[in-house]
């Protein structure tokens, strides 16, 4: 087994990364001072569920545990306030009290949702991530918990840490193939910000992870949650470094919201905005060859590295600007500098941007 920590003073927390780790989980518990006394609510979906609810459920029982299940649908629809309400009843109902523990198993909808759970009930009690999907690896670590409005996505939320981070590279063999890539577009990105050899070892190791290779997995894992860890600690709560989290999420977010969120998966969409990210760095004086490498891995991962060409440009402009009435101006991007490296850029201009929306639609 793998371990790194979070550091962030009183609320540092380990990263356990490992196959077949799941099955210590009541031990891991004790070790954390989450004990039997109180029960615990376990907050999973569907999909999740079938494969890992019986499993998990049974050996905290065995370990003394009274466990509370919660099962939502799949899908970010069930980052609402109303599944946030009906966690709360489950809560109640089951009587967890402020000693207990909000256990997440699941992928990013589910870790958000259970965080946010946790951040809110009684004003805050303790929380487990069990991540289940490689993207996850992202939403796991950081503390940021949240549920969606009706409005905007992510905007009704906390920051609330976890105790610590399971995370059983077994679990993830059932993952559908669309999601291993989107969730590994996610992963290399972390290279691509702050790691050149991660890259370099990524595009060397790129069958292996899609094979899901345990080791490869767990080693890839460990790198990518060593740079969110690190970003983390140096700003907990986005005052600035964070940001650089987001290289490819600008035209990303951009893509998610005119196709509907329900066409590209976010790592796809990710995928597709870092290699637009790189055509700019290109265009603000880096070397081309960014770009290159860029697309050449994300196109070796099987992600798509061109805008779907029935998404308007127009459309795909306003949503940058999160303006209905597109105005011409600059904006702010997460540039590569190097692979490897990244600035955080304030002075992009946006006729460059719609020069390389139009570009990656390959209308240019
Ligand atoms: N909090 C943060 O810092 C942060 C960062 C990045 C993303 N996010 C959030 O994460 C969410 C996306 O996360 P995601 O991509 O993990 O999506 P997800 O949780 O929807 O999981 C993707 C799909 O895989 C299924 N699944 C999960 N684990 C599985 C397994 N082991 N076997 C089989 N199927 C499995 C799920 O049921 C779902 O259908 C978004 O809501 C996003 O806003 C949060
Ligand atoms: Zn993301």
């Amino acid at each position: 087994m793998k371990q790194l920590t979070v550091d962030l003073g009183e609320r540092s927390y380990p990263i356990y990364i490992g196959e077949g780790i799941i099955s210590g989980l009541a031990a891991t518990l004790a070790n954390h001072k989450i004990g039997t006394k109180s029960p615990i609510l376990v907050v999973t979906d569907e999909n999740v569920a079938k494969f890992y609810l019986a499993q998990v459920k049974d050996s905290l029982e065995a370990g003394g545990y009274r466990v509370a299940t919660a099962v939502v649908a799949p899908g970010e629809k069930s980052k609402s306030l109303a599944v946030l309400e009906d966690m709360i009843t489950v809560a109640l109902e089951a009587g967890l009290d402020r000693s207990s523990a909000v256990i997440a198993i699941g992928g990013g909808v589910v870790g958000d949702l259970a965080g946010f759970v946790a951040a809110s009930y009684m004003r805050g009690i303790r929380f487990v991530q069990i991540p289940t999907t490689i993207l996850a690896h992202d939403s796991s670590v950081g503390g940021k918990v949240a549920v969606n409005h009706r409005l905007a996505k992510n905007v009704i939320g906390a920051f609330h840490q976890p105790e610590f981070v399971l995370y059983d590279t077994a679990t993830l063999k059932t993952l559908p193939e669309r999601e291993i890539r989107a969730g590994l577009s996610e992963l290399v990105k972390e290279g691509f910000i702050w790691d050149r050899e991660f890259v370099e070892w990524f595009d060397a190791n790129t069958d292996k992870l899609l094979a899901l290779d345990s080791e490869a997995l767990a080693h890839a894992l460990y790198i990518g949650c060593g740079v969110k860890a690190t970003v983390v600690s140096q700003d907990e709560r986005e005052g600035g470094l964070r940001a650089i989290l987001n290289l490819g999420h600008t035209i990303g977010h951009a893509l998610e919201a005119v196709s509907g969120y329900d066409e590209l998966l976010h790592g796809e969409a990710i995928a597709i905005g870092m290699v637009g990210a790189a055509m700019l760095s290109e265009k603000l004086g880096n070397p081309g060859s960014i770009a290159v490498e860029t697309e050449r891995i994300l196109r070796k991962l099987g992600l798509p590295v061109r805008i779907p060409s029935h998404l308007d440009t127009d459309a795909i402009m306003s949503a940058l600007m999160h303006d209905k009435k597109f105005k011409e101006g600059t904006m702010v991007f997460i540039i590569p500098t190097a692979i490897g490296e990244v600035e955080i850029n304030s002075n992009v201009s946006s006729v460059w941007v719609r020069e390389i929306v139009e570009r990656l639609k390959g209308e240019a």
